[in-house]
């Protein structure tokens, strides 16, 4: 039985920040964000979007009347959290006016869970293959104003249907996984930024890579020459592009060649977007998708997920006949050249008037065009609203 991803979707905010300007405003050289960190823009997440609008945005697209008929199963991956106790995955059954005879939770385990999502997902289908599974993965990246870390923050969210005889990815049953208790990167309890040990996390991500891929070809025996394109989580793209010179280092030239035209494809949404965290190796699948022009359905993609504290999954999919038919207007593309700009001064203003924690706060969402926005916060309850644009 095959199973996979059916549809696929994803949502950021209607505007960025240039990454050349930043880098001027932080007195660096603009080529270390545009070519160091492969960087070329930033969204920009105002107050009024937060994971669950970001979520409900993304959702909305993959979800037509089949969809909704057989959901059986929500699966919120995020590290960006807006309650310690219920789902993220709650809300979007009002908001999305979604039958509620359903099962949904969150997961957690930094920017991995977008596949523990997915792998959950499969199984779920394998014993109700009548069902359809919903995967959200969704966060927005933030390590502060003037870090180090700040050009590799971003937000979004990424929305997928898994069932049975899916009509982009059939999920192979070929994942290694490897698991540490390392200290790269975390979010203490009350700190709306990340804490990292940013060059040592670049390490561990990319020990890893070696390592899920060594044990991939140890029990699959497969070789770079099976994989039509590699996929990789892209924290900022230039990650991405090490660790795919890593595993080419020893291939053939001609084999290396290919799998770095494609990856040039698939990092082209990362590199407008920014981090996404659980989303972004999703983002890239969907940049690739839109971007690659010499994809044919049977090809074997591979794909490897790293969330820090640590853990990695190699492991791979096989493009089905008619993929190509959801991606060739290029939805994410037109969304992404759609957006405006902001400057730098601006930018700054609405990473401070994020919302943490306030039992009572309004915002105006009167600025923001999102079908589904938060307006502030009521007796410690966050309220939202869904919007016909
Ligand atoms: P930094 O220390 O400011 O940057 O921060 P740098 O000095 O290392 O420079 C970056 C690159 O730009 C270097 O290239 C420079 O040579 C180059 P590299 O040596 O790495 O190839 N460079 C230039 N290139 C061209 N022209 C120039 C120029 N100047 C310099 N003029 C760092 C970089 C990534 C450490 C920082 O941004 C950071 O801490 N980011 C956050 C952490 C992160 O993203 N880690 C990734 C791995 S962990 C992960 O993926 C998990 C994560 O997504 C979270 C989760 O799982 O939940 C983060």
């Amino acid at each position: 039985m095959k199973i996979g991803i059916d549809r696929i979707a994803f949502a950021t905010s209607n505007q960025f920040v240039d990454m050349a300007e930043l880098a001027h405003a932080r007195h660096e050289d603009p080529n270390k964000y545009l070519i160091g960190i492969g960087q070329k823009k930033m969204a920009v997440i105002p107050p009024t979007q937060d994971i669950v609008t970001l979520a409900a945005s993304a959702a909305k697209k993959v979800l037509g009347p089949e969809e909704r008929d057989h959901l059986g199963m929500i699966m919120f991956a995020t590290e960006s959290a807006v309650d310690n106790s219920k789902s993220a995955a709650a809300p979007l059954i009002r908001l999305l006016d979604l039958d509620p005879h359903v099962r949904v939770a969150e997961l957690k385990q930094a920017c991995y869970t977008g596949t523990a999502g997915l792998q959950l997902a499969k199984g779920q289908i394998a014993l109700h293959p009548e069902q359809v599974v919903l995967v959200i993965a969704a966060d927005i990246a933030r390590y502060g104003l003037d870090t180090p870390g700040e050009p590799t923050q971003g937000g979004g969210a990424v929305a997928m249907t898994v069932r049975v005889n899916p009509r982009i990815l059939a999920l192979e049953d070929d994942a290694a996984v490897v698991t540490k208790d390392i200290m790269d990167f975390w979010r203490p309890f009350g700190c709306d930024a990340a804490f990292v040990d940013g060059k040592y996390s670049t390490e561990v991500y990319l020990d890893f890579l070696a390592d899920t891929f060594a044990h991939y070809q140890k029990m699959n025996g497969r070789t770079l020459d099976d994989f039509a394109a590699l996929l990789f989580h892209l924290p900022f793209t230039k990650l991405g592009l090490k660790g795919l010179r890593q595993l080419i280092a020893d291939a053939d030239p001609k084999v290396g060649a290919r799998l770095a035209q494609q990856f040039e494809a698939a990092r082209e949404y990362g590199s407008q977007v920014g981090n996404l965290y659980t989303g972004s190796l999703y983002l890239s699948l969907i940049s690739l998708l839109e971007n690659s022009t010499t994809l044919r359905a049977g090809d074997r993609i591979g794909l490897y997920s790293y969330g820090s504290g640590a853990e990695g999954e190699f492991y791979s999919g096989i493009l089905q006949p008619g993929f190509a038919a959801q991606f060739t207007t290029k939805p994410t593309g037109q969304a992404l050249a759609s957006r405006k700009q902001v400057s730098v001064p601006e930018y700054e203003k609405l990473y401070d008037a994020a919302v943490h924690g306030p039992a009572e706060c309004v915002l105006n969402a009167d600025d923001d065009p999102a079908d589904f926005v938060f307006t502030g916060v009521h007796n410690h309850i966050r309220q939202y609203e869904h919007r016909e644009n």
